[in-house]
């Protein structure tokens, strides 16, 4: 079954992708980078969703190493899937922020420290070659990445790393990655209630380059509390009764309708929720009920 190529494919470098994917954050706990107050995730049910992601044809999962819980690591995790599983499967990881082994954050690394994040995430995944790493910016929103992207791009010639992507980026960005390195991927919040990267033109620009548009968040959102927005969810709401589906599958449809370049990394641990963020991909919005959403 090939659940996830409902909505189509788009390519990362070399490799293609169907346009639903998975991000591994949520599984480790669903608190943020994966912090879980509760027990850890029984690991062969880790491994079984995963599996049960590649078997509906996810073929792109999210990661990072800083993605863990005390007793659980989404590398971890995701080392153990893949190496019981035959498919091809695109990894995309990210670096830039860290955590100690407490899980405490302690920096944003230095342009010279991303070559052993790499490598973390290299040994956590069993890997010799990561296929995309998004360098993760954090800091002044506005400062140059120059160096930091650069010192990606050494590792990238080094053959370390096959291609490269951002995140948490703006327009400017872009720009001046794509000068040292083509960027592939741009990974920043975005969704039907946070639509920032289309007031800067971040979603359009991607699609013009060839360049993928990963949000995070999508399902989630980020504000959820004024007036405005109870309103907004309820014609979410609707919209999801029209087609008998959910919010969530709402929200995704209407992120992958930006363009056949907008990708979709829905974290879970949640079997019914992992199945249910598949199929948004077939969910088909009229042009009503995209003006009712908001385009
Ligand atoms: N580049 C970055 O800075 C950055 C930052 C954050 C995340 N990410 C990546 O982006 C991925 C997506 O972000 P995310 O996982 O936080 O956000 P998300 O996909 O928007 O939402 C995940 C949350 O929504 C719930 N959920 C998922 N599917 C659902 C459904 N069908 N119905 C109801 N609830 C649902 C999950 O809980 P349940 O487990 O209960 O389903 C979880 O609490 C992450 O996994 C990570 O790989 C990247």
């Amino acid at each position: 079954m090939n659940a996830a190529a409902a909505a189509g494919a788009w390519r990362l470098g070399d490799l293609e992708v169907n346009r639903i994917g998975y991000g591994t954050m949520r599984l480790t706990g669903n608190g943020m980078m994966g912090n879980s107050d509760g027990p850890p995730i029984d690991r062969d049910v880790a491994v079984g969703l995963l599996h049960s992601a590649f078997e509906q044809g996810v073929n792109h999962i999210d990661t990072a190493a800083f993605y863990f819980s005390p007793l659980r690591s989404a590398n971890e995790l995701l080392n153990r899937a893949l190496s019981s599983w035959r498919g091809d499967v695109v990894v995309v990881t990210k670096v830039g922020p860290a955590r100690d082994p407490s899980g405490e954050w302690v920096y944003g690394a230095r342009p010279d420290q991303l070559r052993g994040q790499v490598e973390e995430n290299l040994r956590q995944l069993g890997r010799d070659c990561l296929d995309v790493v998004n360098l993760r910016v954090g800091g002044p929103r506005t400062a140059s990445i120059a160096e930091h992207f650069g010192a990606l791009a050494e590792l990238r010639e080094a053959g370390l790393v096959r291609h490269l992507g951002l995140s948490a980026v703006l327009p400017e960005h872009v720009a001046e990655a794509q000068a040292i390195a083509p960027v592939v991927c741009v990974q920043n919040s975005y969704g039907l209630d946070w639509r920032r990267a289309d007031e800067s033109g971040l979603v359009d620009l991607c699609g013009e380059q060839g360049i993928a548009f990963v949000p995070f968040f999508a399902v989630s959102g980020l504000r959820r509390e004024a007036p405005a927005d109870q309103e907004h969810d309820a014609r979410v709401r609707a919209v999801a009764r029209a087609h008998d589906a959910t919010p969530a599958q709402v929200r995704l449809a209407w992120t992958l309708h930006r363009g056949p370049h907008v990708l979709a990394i829905p974290g879970t641990a949640n079997p019914a929720h992992l199945a249910e963020n598949i199929a948004a991909g077939a969910l088909r919005l009229t042009g009503e009920e995209l003006a009712v959403l908001g385009r």
